[in-house]
């Protein structure tokens, strides 16, 4: 399986920073990993014209094809322009705009039918893991968001736990092991074969100093960067730590 270095850029961003991130072309042009970037949608266009080598994608899709849906971007027009993969489920989407498991997982099928690759995001929230519930939280985000349907096309899933989103703080090297542990057997015993080929990321507060202990855990397979990735030396240097790992 090759290891997946993705970047979610939120709503932040410009053209400008489009242009200079078009670096890691030249700084990673013959990479042993995938890099993604997922800029705002408005972005994705340019952004397909600049960058060659690293894939394009977007933050969200619908769940619909096309109707009456104002303000929304559905799979297939994302795939219109060439767009490879969606982030689905992300918690800010799930916090700020209600999205249930199985809107994430309608989404997911969705992107999988325009021939999109879903990076589906799950994560508790620090109550959820100081309360001893983080397994089971995940294992409720991955019943509901899951499916047998899915596991015909390829598919990805991004560990990110809330409340190391944006925050600095890093989960210790165990607690990350246990949920991709976790994650890794979940996908064993319900999908079988598909399990060595699906990856898993870690994301919440990755940087190029964290990044060589992260990609040291067993079962992480990548990460989704969020404000390391804007900045081409930061996310740079967790590009080459995922190479070298
Ligand atoms: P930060 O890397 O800024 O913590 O964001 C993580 C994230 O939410 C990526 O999707």
């Amino acid at each position: 399986m090759k290891k997946l270095a993705a970047g979610n850029w939120k709503m932040n961003g410009s053209l400008e920073v489009l242009a200079e991130l078009a670096k890691l072309e030249i700084r990673h042009k013959e990479s042993t990993v995938d890099v993604l970037i997922c800029p705002p949608a408005i972005y994705i266009q340019p952004a397909l014209s600049l960058f060659s080598s690293i894939s394009i994608g977007a933050q969200d899709c619908h769940m619909y094809q096309s109707g009456a849906y104002t303000g929304n971007i559905s799979a297939e027009m994302l795939a219109d322009l060439g767009v490879n993969s969606v982030l689905v489920g992300h918690s800010e989407r799930r916090i700020d705009h209600t999205e249930t498991d199985s809107m994430v997982l309608q989404k997911a099928l969705a992107a999988q039918t325009a021939g999109i690759k879903p990076i589906i995001c799950i994560g508790e929230t620090l109550n959820q893991r100081e309360s001893g519930q983080t397994l089971n939280v995940i294992e409720k985000q991955m019943n509901g968001s899951l499916h047998k349907d899915l596991t015909s096309y390829p598919f990805v899933i991004a560990y990110e736990p809330v409340w190391a989103i944006g925050t600095g703080h890093v989960p210790s090297s165990q607690q990350i092991a246990e949920v991709h542990n976790f994650c890794r057997n979940y996908l064993e015993h319900n999908f079988h074969e598909i399990a060595a080929n699906t990856p898993l990321l870690y994301g919440g507060s990755v940087k190029g100093s964290n990044a060589k202990k992260i990609f040291a855990i067993p079962n992480v397979d990548g990460a989704l960067v969020g404000a390391a990735s804007l900045k081409v030396d930061d996310f740079s240097s967790i590009i080459e730590a995922l190479e070298k790992s």
